[in-house]
């Protein structure tokens, strides 16, 4: 008889069941260990079973998960602190807390909106970029740049208008009266982990101020330490004047978090926006814990971490090599689904984005020998190939 699943088929899944986590290693329902180098897409920052995480989030379970934002939330100023610190600087900017990326990001396009009609500018147009990601829900769906995304979904949100990555010419031509924002990922992910040029950033970065757009950063999955700085704009001596994150900040909990320069934060009025789940205590802790090992070393680790894989893949000498700290791919001449599959069968976990860019996102406290032995696998894997 036909197995029948009870879920939507939305997901084309693969036939693996991981049942368990240590460190970096997963378990699935044979026992089989595998190296991940995906982390949930970037999600498991601190690996599995990370102790102080488990500690943390049992505690809060004993105490308290849930309890709405009609109140004060315990734990929400703390993280909020921490997000607002590592990158605006003290006392700069505000916190809004959801659950998601793509929620981060509709927070994130209606704050844009709601700062400029506030000042009665009917400016709401926001320009991204070609092969972005910025989430499923119709908003963020709506900003990404990848139309087989929009597919059987339309119409989209009125508002948005893509521009080439790495082009500045094609933004300018894009830009009208009805210009608010640009949202960009300064590593594109889902794209194929391009990273956008330092000049490019600049310009771009220089043209917000120029015309009075607002510069926003989408730091979904180049956030919380990921590419070894806290936020991936720190890369490129910018600051933003919005951003969203989501995946590694919670370390697995789901959590998500918009945040704005206090002068554009302030607009979220009483009742403006809200979330019922949105910064509850448990997701608070885990960001707590994530920020806290970043700052006790973690950080430092990425960054050195992150160049010793990248030398790794290089010495390989097959395909182009791209990304920052532990946010890499290789791009190979030809489609990576099948290598994928290969990897799983000799236990390394990764996946294939843009068809042919190998993408590694490794729990973030992956070691210089657990490295050695995935390339090792990956190795094996591309020597079969060719
Ligand atoms: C850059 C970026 N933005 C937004 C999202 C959407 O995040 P979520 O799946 O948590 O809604 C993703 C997810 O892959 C992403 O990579």
């Amino acid at each position: 008889m036909e197995h029948f699943s009870y879920l939507t088929p939305n997901y084309a899944r693969l036939s693996v069941k991981f049942v368990r986590g240590e460190g970096v290693y997963l378990y699935d329902e044979q026992g089989k260990e595998y190296i991940d180098l995906l982390s949930g897409i970037g999600v498991n920052s601190l690996g599995y079973n990370h102790p102080k995480l488990t500690k943390a989030i049992c505690q809060q379970a004993k105490e308290l998960i849930h309890i709405s934002n009609l109140f004060e939330v315990p734990y929400q100023e703390e993280l909020a602190q921490k997000l607002v610190e590592t990158s605006f600087g003290p006392k700069k900017g505000k916190v809004f807390f959801c659950n998601s990326g793509a929620e981060a990001n509709e927070a994130l396009i209606k704050l844009i909106r709601k700062y400029f009609r506030d000042q009665g500018q009917d400016k709401y147009e926001i320009i991204t970029f070609k092969s972005s990601f910025h989430g499923r829900t119709y908003g963020s769906l709506s900003a990404t740049g990848q139309p087989k995304l929009h597919e059987g979904f339309e119409p989209m949100l009125e508002g948005f208008r893509y521009a080439e990555f790495n082009n500045i010419e094609s933004v300018k031509e894009l830009i009208n009266e009805k210009t608010a924002a640009i949202l960009i990922e300064v590593i594109q992910g889902e794209g194929g982990v391009n990273p956008a040029d330092e000049n490019f950033i600049k310009e771009l970065y220089e043209l917000t101020r120029q015309k009075g757009l607002l510069f926003a950063v989408d730091e979904v999955q180049t956030g919380n330490g990921r590419t070894g700085k806290y936020w991936g704009f720190q890369h490129y001596g910018i600051v933003p004047d919005l951003f969203s994150t989501a995946k590694g900040l919670g370390s697995g909990v789901p959590v998500g978090a918009l945040v704005a320069k206090n002068e554009i934060a302030e607009h979220f009025t009483p009742g403006s926006h809200g979330s019922t789940f949105g910064g509850n205590p448990l997701a608070m802790r885990a960001g707590l814990v994530v920020f806290e090992e970043l700052e006790s070393g973690l950080l430092n680790h990425v960054a050195r971490v992150g160049n010793y894989f990248k030398e790794k893949l290089t010495s390989l000498g097959v395909g182009k090599i791209k990304g920052k700290g532990l946010m890499l791919g290789l791009e190979l001449e030809k489609p990576c689904k099948d290598i994928v599959l290969k990897g799983l069968k000799k236990g390394l976990v990764f996946n294939c984005t843009a068809q042919r860019v190998l993408r590694f996102l490794p729990p973030l406290v992956i070691t210089e020998d657990e490295i050695d032995r995935a390339v090792e696998i990956l190795e094996e894997i591309l020597r079969e190939e060719s």
